[in-house]
């Protein structure tokens, strides 16, 4: 039997057990059946409770039926104690249903099977969270920046709504929310939705978000959180003694918005408002509609990350508004956003500073090719049995970015805007697959086709031969300038470095030759002051480059960045290369035991991987 057999016979189904068996699960990373059923809105009515960490309450659902009947429901969860399970035909006579919550897969969680009758078109289920849910994270005051106050934050992406609400959790299904929650009356509460700029700390909360959207944008965080407006639909949400660095880093948030509907059409969520997080959310941002949540550690002072902005806002048409079906077609969503992102950057800071960002991109893409293995190199994967969490590599984002860039220079600039505004309005509000791309492009940029080689960039590995190339004369020189310090032209304090922007910084450090002296990383050092630095990227970059040189004075940063960071992408990058040490790995275990219990249970989940090799 395949494990896919083995998945839809796991639940007892009963007497229709045969005829529910034949409909197909379109996602293999939900149990969801939406040619059965689909839940098209939800109602949340939630207590949060940080004494025991959990969120309880009433999800109560709006179902229709779809092209097959059936009499019974199937929903994603993971963890969910899921107390008592009612069904009604017009939400006021609810009669208990009988329901049952399969045995759980290690990857997607437990199906829960709901009996329905021939009436039912509502399913309210009371239910609480497990305190280890996968998709929340239940800082303590200590590790937000006030150290007063809790703080509660949510990740969805991809596959940890189920564990926070029970629905079809699946980037197939679009449902629109309404929200209703209580939590201690010192602390604000903000969703993905639509919401009260001006509101108060009550303890009592009310969300709405009227656009249907995927569950992996259903959001929440509670915390000591106040709001500052930047401009007439931006604004930033952050503890008090985060707000003014925020603003100010994030003053252009207004401008990118402006410019990003220039390029692709109207904004369609009403507000874009920033939520800043604290230290351990395992992403740089996530696109949750009206309200993006991002990592602190991009606020460096002087707004040279704020591409990340560029990127979730980006999100608000390529991702939010047309939504990859599966998480096999995740390229749709993050090659079309890191394109776009690009684009914006480009308005706002130049053609050098997205020449630069883009050709760092393209080297990050050729390290990762070099290690992934080829069924992991496409832009359209398998994901079957495998945790999508794992698929966020370069390549859906960057393979993604030059394959849209490829298309944009084989039919000129103004002729791609033009296809992708219209691609964006044809498919708004919808999920789609690669192979809707792939047709819709076929027929509405016919001429792409005979320069760009479509096939390779979407399901064969590697870049294809002419894949476009970002040229940055600034980059260019910073080479050269390390091919002089290598050859000992020009000493270290001779590096025309005193300018260099954090790009150019990067590309320097990533340049560098391997195998260097400890005493040149010293010089580099006490020159540069890298080991202090407050640049996150740059931090990262040169603490990856200590470990591999065994460079000692910066083992403390090393632990301390380890211990209060908790960004995915740099765990990543750091425990990789504290592994390949001789005694590495029993160095990262002891780092890992001590910082353990301030990473998201995603993050952890990331470095588990990394420490058992
Ligand atoms: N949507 C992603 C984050 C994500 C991807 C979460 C997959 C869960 C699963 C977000 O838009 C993103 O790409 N974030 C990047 C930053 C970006 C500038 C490349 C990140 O977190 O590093
Ligand atoms: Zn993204």
């Amino acid at each position: 039997m395949t494990r896919r057999q083995a998945m839809l016979m796991l639940p007892a189904l009963g007497a229709c057990s045969r005829r529910h068996a034949t409909l197909e699960r379109p996602d293999p990373h939900s149990f969801a059946i939406p040619d059965a059923w689909r839940v098209t809105h939800l109602d949340l009515d939630l207590t949060v409770d940080f004494d025991e960490r959990v969120l309880r309450g009433l999800a109560m659902l709006s179902i229709s039926p779809g092209r097959s009947r059936s009499p019974q429901l199937t929903l994603d969860s993971r963890n969910l104690n899921i107390r008592r399970v009612e069904i009604s035909p017009d939400q006021s006579n609810w009669r208990p249903a009988r329901f049952q919550v399969g045995a759980a897969d290690p990857i997607l969680g437990s199906p829960v099977e709901i009996q329905l009758d021939n009436r039912t078109q509502f399913v309210r289920l009371e239910y609480a969270t497990h305190p280890e849910a996968t998709g929340l994270q239940w800082c303590t005051p200590e590790q937000t920046a006030g150290q007063k106050s809790p703080f509660l934050y949510t990740q969805s992406q991809a596959i940890h709504a189920r564990s926070w609400v029970p629905l079809q959790d699946s980037p197939g299904i679009r449902i629109t929310y309404t929200a209703r929650l209580r939590t201690r009356p010192d602390l604000l509460a903000v969703m993905s939705a639509s919401r009260d700029p001006a509101a108060r700390r009550t303890g009592e909360y009310r969300f709405e978000m009227r656009q249907s959207i995927p569950p992996y944008l259903l959001a929440l965080a509670v915390g000591d959180l106040n709001f500052e407006l930047l401009g007439g639909r931006t604004g930033i949400y952050a503890e008090p003694a985060v707000l003014p660095a925020a603003v100010s880093e994030f003053a252009d948030t207004e401008r990118m918005l402006q410019a990003a509907e220039q390029l692709y059409g109207v904004y369609a969520w009403g507000r874009y408002d920033l939520l800043i997080l604290p230290p351990s959310f395992p992403y740089g941002g996530m696109e949750n509609p009206t309200l993006t949540f991002v990592t602190p550690t991009v606020i460096a002072g002087d707004r040279s990350l704020v591409s990340l902005i560029a990127h979730e806002l980006a999100h608000s048409w390529s991702g939010n508004l047309v939504t990859n079906a599966t998480w096999n077609d995740f390229w749709l969503n993050e090659g079309f956003t890191t394109y776009l992102e690009s684009r914006i950057q480009e308005v706002l800071y130049g053609r050098e500073r997205a020449e630069m960002e883009a050709l760092l991109a393209r080297q990050e893409l050729e390290r990762a090719l070099k290690k992934l293995p080829p069924r992991d190199q496409t832009l359209y994967v398998d994901l079957k049995g495998r945790d999508p969490d794992d698929n966020v590599t370069e390549v859906p984002y960057v393979k993604g970015m030059l394959f849209l860039r490829a298309l944009e220079e084989a039919v000129e600039r103004n002729r791609f805007d033009a296809f992708l505004r219209a691609y964006f309005q044809n498919f708004a509000f919808q999920s789609i697959r690669t192979t809707d791309f792939l047709k819709y492009l076929q027929e509405h940029l016919p001429e792409a086709q005979a320069s760009v080689p479509i096939e390779h960039w979407v399901y064969q590995p590697g870049l294809p031969p002419h894949a476009p190339q970002p040229r940055s004369d600034r980059l260019a020189q910073v080479e050269a300038a390390v091919r002089r310090w290598e050859q000992g032209t020009i000493k270290t304090r001779q590096l025309p470095a005193q300018n260099w922007s954090t790009q150019e910084w990067l590309s320097f450090l990533r340049k560098l030759p391997p195998n260097l002296d400890p005493r040149r990383m010293a010089e580099l050092d006490a020159a540069f002051g890298l080991t202090r630095t407050g640049n996150s990227e740059i931090a990262c970059e040169w603490l990856r480059l200590a470990i591999a040189h065994d460079y000692q004075p910066a083992y403390h940063r090393l632990e301390e960045f380890l211990t209060t960071v908790g960004r995915r992408k740099y765990l990543k990058v750091l425990y990789e290369e504290l592994v390949q040490r001789p005694g590495g790995r029993q160095r990262a275990q002891q780092i890992f035991a001590r910082a353990r219990g301030a990473y998201h249970p995603i993050a952890v989940a990331t470095v588990e991987k990394v420490l058992q090799g």
